[in-house]
């Protein structure tokens, strides 16, 4: 069993679609084990995409993700972050396919509605950024 960070992003609230999302989750047969809305600070937002402070979207992208509330879950099951992050599509909507979560509902590369680990290690790293052991479902 695997486990991965996934996060309804500002727009994905704010746009009503979140339980959409969860829905494509669930009927893929993804497990949540753990959920919950929370307004990032912009120091939080710095640390969470920290891997891309050099980046010149790094200030549009700390001020997008604190621009709202935004729905931090916790996903397990098999190959969970390989699976998810097809689920998703690609970063950038135009190059993602029919059929995945940011072609349906992405704006642009920027406002992409869901965040996805991709990795193992990021995986745990970043699960352990919104969550104790104690707020995780077994
Ligand atoms: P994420 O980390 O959010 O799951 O997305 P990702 O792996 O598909 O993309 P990544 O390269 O890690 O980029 C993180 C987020 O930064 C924003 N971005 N903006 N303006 C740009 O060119 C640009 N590139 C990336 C997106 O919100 C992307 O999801
Ligand atoms: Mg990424």
């Amino acid at each position: 069993m695997e486990r991965t960070l996934s996060i309804i992003k500002p727009d994905g609230v704010g746009k009503g679609v979140a339980g959409e999302v969860i829905k494509r989750m669930e009927k893929a047969g993804i497990r949540i084990c753990a959920m919950k809305m929370v307004r990032l600070t912009p120091e939080q937002a710095g640390m969470f995409y920290a891997v891309h402070r050099e980046r010149p979207f790094f200030h549009s992208l700390t001020e997008f993700m604190t621009s709202g509330p935004i729905i931090a879950m916790v996903l397990e099951g098999e190959n969970v972050i390989a699976r998810n992050r097809e689920l998703m599509g690609a970063t950038n909507p135009k190059d993602a396919l029919p059929g995945t979560i940011r072609r349906d509902f992405a704006s642009d590369v920027e406002k992409n509605i869901v965040h996805g680990s991709d990795g193992p290690d990021t995986a745990a790293q970043e699960i352990k950024f919104f969550f104790n052991d104690l707020e995780i479902q077994r």
